[in-house]
């Protein structure tokens, strides 16, 4: 059942098995995501407050990179576009969602058009002077043409590679790979995050800023869903194989499923600003970095109800909400689609089952490193 190096084809790749589940779930069941974003504030507050003295009668360009369904940032866009028309009334104002090819960009226009949200009585996307975009360009590539970015902002999603560099053999991710593996996709990560960061640098007008919040490895070793108790990818690593071992997926199902990501630590993402290093000529400065761990907010409403089934109820759709696409995308796509729906279906069915005879084993706390950028004048 391991999975052979010799036998891998690394490829660039943005393909449905990074996609979020659709249709609003996403965002309904990733409750935690949107408190680090909401988190980001006040350093998006900063980054407002020298946006606003820069001199320029161009558009206000904002980007979501990596936005989802759009829900989880649709506060504090809000709030950016609130707080620029607030400061620069005549300015026109652009606001661009961004994602891979197979994102359910539908959502994000239903949102903002306050179409899912009967109550939203003025939304976003028809305020006046607001002009709403989507690009399906992967943000490992530039996006923008050159100096038209004036503020650039992304949560929980850099952690995504453009390729899968090899396979993991007895683990469905990274965090769980042997030490060789790992190397691959820590490389992959390397070369990837400077590609950001130079995309980043030429998409920025002079003086622009970027605010991101990316999953981080932090400095006890911590990252999501391993802060103590059960690992997330464990679990889901063991009930992966349960179904390989039942004869449920076949060996190369079984092969199939990792995780296109790499958990950086704080010192990785500031390698690349070394003096004369290509980022730092590209004219990108980092001006903050920090490390921040958000409780689990469904072990939070566990606590208080002590309902132990309700609570698994809960917990594995926050979990599958972003790791169902991983397992989907690992099956034969010859099998019906009816069987494919429910093999994954027991997958997260048996680690419910986990969860709720030991509900206070499982938490997912998510570890961030929180960076903000500026492009030099
Ligand atoms: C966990 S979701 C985060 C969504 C939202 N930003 C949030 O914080 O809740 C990760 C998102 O990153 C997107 N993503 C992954 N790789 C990407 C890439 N190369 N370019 C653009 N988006 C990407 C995924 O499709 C997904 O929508």
């Amino acid at each position: 059942m391991r999975r052979q190096l010799k036998d891998f084809t690394p490829q660039e790749s943005s393909d449905p098995a990074i996609a979020m589940i659709g249709g609003g779930y996403y965002s309904a069941n990733a409750l935690g995501a949107k408190q680090v974003i909401d988190a980001t504030r006040p350093l998006v507050d900063d980054a407002l407050r020298a946006l606003a003295s820069l001199p320029s009668e161009k558009p206000f360009a904002i980007a979501d990179f990596g936005a989802a369904d759009g829900g989880t940032s649709f506060d504090l866009m809000r709030h950016i576009v609130r707080t620029v028309r607030t400061a620069l009334p005549s300015r026109a104002i652009t606001l661009t969602y961004t994602d891979l090819p197979f994102n359910d960009f539908s959502t994000v226009f239903r949102r903002i058009h306050g179409s899912l949200d009967a109550d939203d009585p003025q939304p976003l996307g028809q305020e006046s002077g607001v002009f709403t975009f989507a690009s399906g360009t992967t943000l490992h590539r530039q996006i923008f043409p050159d100096q038209t970015l004036t503020l650039g902002f992304s949560a929980t999603a850099m952690h995504y590679l453009s390729m899968k560099p090899g396979p993991i053999a007895d683990h469905v991710h990274a965090v769980g790979a042997t030490d060789e593996e790992r190397t691959l996709y820590r490389d992959q990560a390397t070369s990837d995050w400077t590609a950001i960061l130079l995309a980043r640098a030429r998409e920025l007008v002079p003086g622009g800023r970027l605010v991101l919040a990316n999953f981080c490895v932090d400095e006890r070793g911590h990252h999501l869903g391993s802060t103590g108790g059960v690992n997330v990818f464990d679990a889901l690593a063991k009930h992966w194989r349960g179904l390989a071992a039942a004869n449920r997926i076949w060996d190369s199902e079984y092969r199939a499923a990792t995780f296109q990501q790499y958990y950086k630590t704080a010192s990785e993402f500031v390698a690349p600003f070394g003096l004369d290093s290509p980022v730092t000529l590209a004219g990108l400065r980092l001006d903050h970095v920090s490390t921040i761990r958000t409780p689990c907010p469904f072990a939070a409403m566990f606590r208080q109800s002590g309902d132990a089934a309700a609570y698994a109820h809960a917990y594995v759709p926050s979990v599958r909400s972003w790791s169902q696409s991983t397992f989907v995308g690992a099956l034969d796509p010859a099998r019906p689609q009816g069987e494919r729906a429910a093999i994954v279906n027991q997958l997260y069915d048996a680690y419910e089952t986990e969860v709720a005879a030991a509900p206070e084993l499982h938490w997912k706390d998510y570890v961030h490193c929180v960076q903000v950028f500026s492009k030099v004048q």
